[in-house]
Order: C-alpha cells, then structure tokens, then sequence
C-alpha cells in the first residue's frame, strides 16, 4: 500500500534533485562539522534523512570514515545521490532505504487518509512515537547525524493530525523525543551526534534571503522571539531537552549550539543549525 506522506517525501526529493551545486556552501558546513576533530580514520557513520545527500559529501567522508551507512524513507533518493556524487560502487557505503524513523508513519498516513482517531487511540501512537522507531540499522556508530530530517517527521503530525488538534503538541514533543532517543540509541558510548535542523524558511521570513552571514545569529534569535520558526524545532527548546529532559540527558556528555546559517534549496532560503553533543 502506497503512503501519501512518503509520497510527498520522495516528489519533494525529486523536485530539489537539481540543487546540488546550489547546496555546495550547506554541505560543506555539515560535512566540516562532521569531520571536525577527527583523526584519519574514525569508525563509523550513520546518516539519518540522508535523502539527496545534498548535505554531505560522500567522497570526503568516506576519507574519514570505514562505514557509512545512509538511511531514508526514499531509496530512489539514495541512490541517485550515489551516482551523483560518484560513490555508488563505494564498498564502505551502505544504503537502508525505506526505512521509517517515526515508527508511526503508517499510522500518521492512515489519518491524512482517513479521519482522525479517538483521543484514546492518537494517545497510543504519541506514546509509540516518544519511544522512538526499531532502527534495523546494524551496530552502533561514533558519529550519528540527522540532516534536516526533523522538520520533515513533524511535518507529518502537522499534515496528519493537524496543527488545532488538541493533541498536536504532545505528538510533535514525542516524535521529537523519538528522534533524540533514537540517535542516542545508534551511539557508541563516547561517540558523538550531529543533529542538523532547519529552524525557519523564506516563506515566513522573508528577508532571510538578504541577511548577510554575521548578522544572521541576530535575525534568527529575533525571529525565535516572535514565535516564527517551524513547530518543535526552537534550538532553546531542543538544547533544554539534551540539558535536562529525564530520557534524554542522563546520556549526554555536553552539548554544543551552532551557529546558524543558510540554505538556498530552490525557490526557498532555510535558516539551519545544529547541536553537537557526545554520549556518556
Ligand atoms: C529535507 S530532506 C533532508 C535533506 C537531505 N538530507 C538532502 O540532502 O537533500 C528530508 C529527508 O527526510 C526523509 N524522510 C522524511 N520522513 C521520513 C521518515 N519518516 N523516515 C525516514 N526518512 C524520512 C525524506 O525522504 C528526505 O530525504
């Protein structure tokens, strides 16, 4: 049975193809941020949402990296990625397509599809969400990144249930929960977590497109202020979440915020950030 919110996934994935080149000044921040610190050889490492791999550059991790395991919903995606960016006879890349990092994507589709369940049956999923999918991903790795993927799993609480459904909040928190309790989960003790997010697009804020680099730390913080950023991802809200949240940061072994920067994807310009953090 075909899934509406991976169908949007992969027609969006398909519509920013092209935008590699444009991509060029995000990769090479994320993929900098991926390297930074390591020694020549460093183990493994696991990309969450890697999609179009537009943020990563597969030929310079794999420098770094023995394995590399990319996992997304769309494995069409991954693979026209690794022709692009000519790894796809790499023997130290590995590809995990059609993989689900909610665990309750279906069950999301299923109410885009249909009407929304009972109070009772949506609380279910909210708790399945906030225990994070079953990631058949093998072992654990010393680098775990998640590359604007966030955003996209709230978008499906936002398509399926609804931004006035009384219990939005509480699904946005536990797929967001989900999310962190995953990456720690894939980390090696002692190993690290780059979770990349977008915060805000040009769509709401407009001038995001001409705010030179060094004032943008400011113009996001003001944006934050006045609420105008996608729901969940205020980077305050996700720092206290790896400082104190109970499941979360009895893990964490200190935690960095990035700056912001921009990324041009098409006819849009995202305000994306990152925090760095290491497990216990
Ligand atoms: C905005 S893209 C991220 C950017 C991507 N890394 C790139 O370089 O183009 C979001 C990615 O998340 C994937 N995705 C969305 N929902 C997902 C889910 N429930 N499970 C796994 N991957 C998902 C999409 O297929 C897409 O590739």
């Amino acid at each position: 049975m075909t899934n509406p919110l991976t169908e949007l996934q992969q027609e969006r994935n398909l519509n920013v193809d092209d935008q590699f080149h444009d991509s060029l000044n995000h990769r090479s921040t994320v993929t900098e941020e991926l390297l930074r610190g390591l020694s020549e050889q460093s183990g493994r490492l696991c990309v969450l949402g890697a999609g179009n791999c537009h943020d990563i550059d597969l030929p310079k991790l794999t420098q770094h990296f023995r394995e590399i395991h990319l996992v997304d919903l769309d494995t069409d995606a991954l693979n026209r990625a690794m022709v692009r960016q000519n790894v796809a006879d790499s023997p130290s890349i590995y590809t995990h397509g059609e993989t689900d990092l909610t665990g309750v994507w279906d069950q999301m589709a299923d109410w885009l599809v249909n009407t929304v369940p009972s109070q009772q049956k949506v609380a279910s999923t909210i708790s399945k969400a906030a225990r994070g999918p079953q990631c058949n991903v093998p072992g654990k790795f010393e680098m775990v990144a998640s590359v604007c993927l966030l955003s996209q799993l709230i978008e499906g609480a936002v398509k399926s249930l609804g931004e006035s459904h009384s219990q939005f909040a509480d699904m946005v928190r536990a797929i967001r929960l989900g999310h962190l309790k995953l990456m720690i989960e894939l980390i090696k003790p002692g190993g690290h977590g780059l979770l990349v997010t977008d915060i805000v697009s040009s769509v709401t804020a407009p001038a995001l497109e001409n705010t030179p680099n060094d004032l943008l730390p400011t113009y996001v913080a003001d944006l934050i202020n006045q609420h105008n950023f996608f729901h969940g991802l205020n980077p305050a809200f996700l720092c206290a979440i790896f400082g104190s949240d109970p499941e979360v940061a009895p893990h964490i072994d200190g935690y960095q915020l990035l700056n912001p920067w921009k990324w041009k994807l098409g006819k849009r310009v995202y305000a994306v950030t990152a925090i760095k953090f290491r497990c216990k």
